[in-house]
């Protein structure tokens, strides 16, 4: 199964794809955390991407594609992948399609994790006194929730379109939400079956 999961910062992807890669035995590829390895291995990508990072915009789309490109070319990801936090604008989304269609592995399904901004806000605030993450500051979360709204929110419009997209409530406790993400693919595996 080929997987996007969607969501403002915050909203738990990545918490979710982590349970959701044991549950389901696919890779969680999260192009964050491609993006931060890359920046504390001062590679060339690192080294471009780390003040874009830390003003909370948006990596280039060329290097971006680059990255999920090789990521994808992985055998690991042959029966199926988890993508978190790509694609995040139309242009990404068009990309991976169009990868995805040469590779002859389209996606499957969408899920829209759905939290309050105010409960975002409490959670980044909370970790960013536990981890310490560069753009993890007041100011920089505001500007990548702004950033969210204005580049990745069309994406969940692109998938609902194509009749991919489920929405999740991601305020539960993250059990709740990973029960209802599993819950959304059994029914649609479900669905599926002949
Ligand atoms: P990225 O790492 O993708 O950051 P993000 O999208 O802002 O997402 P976060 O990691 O902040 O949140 P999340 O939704 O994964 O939530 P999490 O599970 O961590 O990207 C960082 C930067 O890299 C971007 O700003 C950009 O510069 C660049 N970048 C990345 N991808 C790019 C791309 N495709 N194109 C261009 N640039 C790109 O949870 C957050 C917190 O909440 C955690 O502390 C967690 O423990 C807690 N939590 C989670 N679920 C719950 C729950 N149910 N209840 C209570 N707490 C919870």
């Amino acid at each position: 199964m080929r997987i996007v999961l969607l969501g403002a910062p915050g909203s738990g992807k990545g918490t979710q794809a982590a349970l959701l890669e044991k549950h389901l035995g696919l890779p969680h590829i999260s192009t964050g955390v491609l993006l931060r390895h890359a920046v504390a291995e001062q590679t060339p990508i690192g080294q471009q991407a780390k003040a874009i990072i830390d003003r909370g915009e948006l990596v280039p789309d060329d290097v971006m594609l680059d990255l999920i490109e090789e990521r994808l070319a992985q055998a690991d990801t042959q029966q199926g992948f988890l993508l978190d936090g790509y694609p995040r604008n139309l242009a990404q989304a068009e990309s991976l399609d169009a990868l995805l269609e040469r590779l002859g592995r389209p996606v499957d399904e969408a899920i829209q994790i759905d939290v309050d901004p105010e409960q975002v806000i409490a959670r980044i605030e909370q970790r960013a006194a536990q981890e310490g993450r560069s753009d993890d500051t007041e100011e920089v979360l505001r500007h990548r929730m702004r950033i969210y709204q204005e580049q990745t929110a069309p994406v969940v419009d692109y998938y609902a379109r194509k009749g991919l997209l489920t929405r999740v409530l991601g305020e539960g406790s993250v059990e709740e939400v990973l029960q209802l993400i599993l819950s959304v693919l059994s029914m649609d595996e479900r669905g599926a079956a002949p």
